[in-house]
């Protein structure tokens, strides 16, 4: 094996946010070897990440972050002395039907990696343990106010009771055995490669089928949009230069309700599709709302933008353009899913809602 700078293990490196940081550590660092663990559940896809699998300084690794042997395994065969962690189930609506697949991935895998991690690097402060987390921990905003990084943990949806309970365990690691650990809350993201259980490309892949675009409740919920490219530079950052110990929230100040949201996405794919202007307003479709459906999240990102120089590059605008153009141009990504075990869950979250 090549002698690497850095082995740094990424779970989670086959999903949405995990492949655009694959993506760019291998790139920008051809001296670390990037070692992506995923167990390629209904949201990880190997297409995500062809263009990079034959890269010299990537390995794959089809593996499950509860399966604590396969995990030990990993952590000495490649010598792992980092980990960024971004395995997860990741939506809020399968959370509600299936709380316990989240515990067990999102809590019980978490403490088995990071006690993997503590058993291994004893006495090497400088191997990181980094959590990728999510804003949804802090709960739900009224009308004004936004998330500070030491806002109170109020989560309400299963999913955000599984991330609050994993942040928690990654920072009883670092008080208890001063493993060296770091964590980021992230807003909304979106962009190319996003499953289409998410609002954005599963609004953008029902406008260009003629199909209804389902909005829970008045539609009036509200949202803090980031561009995935966006997050992962935060990541990187944070990475290198965010103190141990230290959480950051990242988010770009794009707050938009979902219907404005949803009506802005229609014009852009219209658009795009070479329909009149504002045809696709009729499949607007109101569903009953989510269950504790959060009102409002909004980020205050002054910490990162203040210690570490980040900033967002996307305004929602060039962002959703470029999404969209990402999701016309891609229409085998998409119809290779929303086949499948994608037809029973849309039958079971909308049709029969
Ligand atoms: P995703 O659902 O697209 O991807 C999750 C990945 O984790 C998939 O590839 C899946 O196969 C893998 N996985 C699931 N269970 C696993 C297990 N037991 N072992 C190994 N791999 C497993 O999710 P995403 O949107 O890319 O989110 C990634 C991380 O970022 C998650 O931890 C999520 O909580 C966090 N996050 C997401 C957002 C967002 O808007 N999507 C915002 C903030 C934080
Ligand atoms: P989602 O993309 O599931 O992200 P999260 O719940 O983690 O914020 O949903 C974004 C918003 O869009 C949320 O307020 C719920 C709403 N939504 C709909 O109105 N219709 C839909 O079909 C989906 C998936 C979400």
């Amino acid at each position: 094996m090549n002698n690497y700078q850095k082995n740094i293990l990424v779970t989670g490196g086959a999903g949405f946010i995990g492949s655009h940081l694959v993506r760019l550590l291998i790139n920008k660092y051809p001296n670390y070897h990037i070692i992506n663990l995923d167990k390629l559940t209904y949201a990880g896809n190997l297409d995500n990440i062809k263009d990079i699998e034959s890269a010299s300084n990537y390995t794959f690794i089809k593996g499950d972050i509860c399966d604590k042997e396969a995990i030990s395994e990993v952590f000495k065969t490649y010598k792992i002395d980092n980990v960024i962690h971004l395995a997860a189930e990741s939506h809020v609506d399968r959370s509600i039907t299936n709380p316990i697949e989240f515990v067990e991935t999102n809590v019980v895998g978490t403490v088995i990696l990071l006690n993997i991690a503590k058993e291994s690097w004893k006495g090497k402060p400088e191997n990181i343990f980094y959590h990728v987390s999510t804003d949804e921990v802090y709960g739900s905003l009224g009308e004004t106010g936004f998330f500070v990084e030491d806002t109170s943990y109020d989560p309400r949806s299963p999913y955000s009771a599984s991330k609050a309970s994993s942040d928690h365990f990654v920072r009883a690691y670092h008080e208890t055995y001063n493993l060296s650990i770091k964590i980021s809350n992230c807003s909304n993201n979106y962009g190319s490669h996003q499953f289409p259980e998410k609002l954005i490309p599963l609004v953008i892949n029902n406008i260009v089928n003629n199909k209804p675009l389902p909005i829970y409740g008045k539609g009036e919920n509200i949202r803090d949009w980031l561009h995935v490219k966006d997050h992962v530079e935060a990541i990187d950052l944070i990475f290198h230069e965010g103190a141990i110990g230290e959480t950051f929230n990242i988010g770009g100040h794009n707050e938009r309700k979902n219907i404005d949201l949803v009506k802005l996405l229609i014009e852009l794919v219209d658009k795009k599709l070479n329909r009149q202007s504002g045809n696709s307003l009729e499949l607007i479709t109101y569903v009953k709302d989510r269950a504790g459906h959060d009102m409002r999240y909004a980020i205050n990102a002054d910490k990162i933008q203040n210690i570490l120089g980040w900033a967002p590059k996307y305004t929602i605008e060039q962002g959703l353009e470029e999404t969209v153009n990402w999701f016309l141009e891609n229409e085998n990504w998409i119809n290779n899913i929303v086949s499948g075990d994608y037809l029973n869950y849309y039958e079971k979250q909308y049709v029969k809602r």
